[in-house]
């Protein structure tokens, strides 16, 4: 008998490859490939078709209305776009232990006030289940708690119990068995997740929600692999260690995908922080140098946090960087900058940064209090308590203008915040629109380049340091 053939496929991100690679060129893991035997079972599987298709104008296409329910908390459905849309399938990604399966429980409060939930549960048992519901205070009218990882009877189990509400905790623990690997492998997580597709874009338009773990060590097919298929992509942030966690939607067919909802895990389970930038602040140090307060803007909301630098003289050949939530490229390319047009000397010195809360600092607004920081950092002379600061920094040292200033300058005030450092042309621009009480002391101050900024901070306001 003719031998299977084999491949090899990136446990990470699906890649197949005829060959063993020790890194995936797609997404460029490590030692993520493992090999996999071309099954006839495999190879005559036919995908389920999702609607039979059918060429139909343009001109005759109607808008398709999208029912939402909400979920009763109301960071996550402003994630989701306003909640959950009937018939689709949303990824909740993220490491195990961050939350997602007290998240999802918390939302089955809600969702099963008028219909019906099966919450499925390839991990836990259903008395562990109840234990966390009766920590969460679930009341669970329309609850319904099934413990399977056979995918075909689980999508059997929802034709009988016929929920509009499916959560499946987690993807890589449900396999089917007409699929020869094994479970947790991409071909099993792929296979299980178009199968609850169907289920969801079926007659009965059940919303599917499914727990996607994300593993580091790629043993496990992580999240990424379904990215493509599902409608919308949550993923969880934040430290395990930190009660911070925030989600961030990757992806979303129903939604804007610059929103974010912030969490704090507490006894109780996850609590809702409507105000990030006040808990952010809290218990700030006073007069330290390397710190710098900052506002970026995380989907429509503005969000402060504060930015922490620490530079110290290197005793190794080349000197250390470590970034904590923020972009290693752009901690060297500020570092760059302001050696070349500052003439500081962060070449003979390690630097670190840390973002405050474990909130992850994509925006490049961020990148005047990251380099006032630093500066702050090697000078050792504290940024004021009542600067903030935001503006992207371009590679002659000049700040550049950023969207919403008017937004991050109200949250600024809101916070107490008595000095504000924007670029030049984002101040020209609020200035017709914008105009502060001149009771409240506080000062708008424009810069154009990182020299007028730090001649600002720190050369004229050096006597009263
Ligand atoms: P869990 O939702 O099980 O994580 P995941 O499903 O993502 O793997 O919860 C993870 C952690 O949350 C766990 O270590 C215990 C903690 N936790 C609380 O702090 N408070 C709570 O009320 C609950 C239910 C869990
Ligand atoms: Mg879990």
């Amino acid at each position: 008998m003719k031998a299977d053939k084999t491949f090899y496929v990136c446990s990470e991100c699906g890649y197949r490859t005829p060959k063993w690679l020790g890194k995936c060129p797609s997404c460029g893991a490590w030692n993520s490939l493992e090999e996999r035997a071309e099954s006839a079972a495999e190879k005559d599987k036919n995908p389920k078709r999702v609607s039979a298709g059918k060429t139909v104008p343009y001109k005759k296409l109607e808008l398709s209305k999208y029912m939402r329910r909400s979920t009763g908390i109301n960071e996550l459905d402003r994630v989701l776009g306003g909640g959950v849309v009937e018939g689709s399938v949303v990824l909740i990604a993220g490491e195990p232990g961050i939350g997602k399966s007290t998240l999802l429980m918390q939302i089955c409060d809600t969702l099963s006030e008028n219909s019906r939930v099966l919450y499925v549960s390839g991990e836990e048992s259903a008395g562990q289940l109840k234990y966390r519901a009766e920590r969460l205070k679930i009341k669970g009218d329309g609850l319904y708690v099934l413990t399977e990882t056979d995918t075909d009877s689980i999508i059997e189990e929802c034709q009988e119990v016929s929920p509009s509400f499916v959560i499946i905790d987690s993807v890589q623990t449900m396999y089917c068995s007409t699929v020869s690997s094994s479970p947790g492998s991409v071909t099993q997580v792929k296979e299980s997740t178009m199968r609850f597709i169907s289920l969801a874009k079926g007659e009965k338009n059940v919303s599917v929600l499914l727990v996607g773990h994300v593993n580091k060590e790629g043993t496990i097919a992580g999240p990424k692999v379904l990215e493509h298929m599902v409608d919308a992509v949550l993923s969880f942030e934040g430290d395990r260690e930190q009660s911070y966690r925030i989600i961030r939607a990757s992806k979303n067919r129903y939604g804007s995908t610059n929103e974010i909802g912030v969490f704090e895990m507490t006894g109780e389970g996850l609590k809702e922080v409507p105000n990030p930038s006040e808990t952010l602040l809290s218990g700030r140090p006073k007069n330290i140098s390397g710190n710098c307060a900052v506002c970026v803007m995380e989907g429509s909301r503005p969000l402060i946090s504060e930015i922490q630098a620490l530079t110290s003289k290197s005793v190794f050949p080349a000197p250390k960087r470590a970034a904590n939530g923020i972009d290693y490229n752009r901690m060297y390319l500020l570092l760059a900058v302001l050696e070349k047009r500052l003439g500081l000397r962060f070449s003979a010195c390690d630097a670190y940064l840390n973002v405050i809360g474990g909130i992850r600092m994509e925006e490049p607004a961020a990148d005047l209090a990251i380099s006032l920081a630093l500066i702050s950092s090697i000078r050792d002379i504290p940024v004021p308590d009542d600067v903030i600061a935001f503006g992207e920094i371009g590679l002659a040292g000049e700040i550049r203008a950023v969207s919403a200033p008017e937004l991050r300058v109200k949250e600024a005030v809101r916070l107490g915040f008595k000095r504000i450092l924007l670029p030049k042309r984002s101040h020209d621009a609020i200035k017709k629109t914008y105009s502060l009480n001149s009771d409240d002391n506080i000062k708008l101050i424009p810069v154009k380049s990182v020299f007028e900024a730090i001649k600002i901070l720190f050369v004229e306001n050096d006597n009263n340091l």
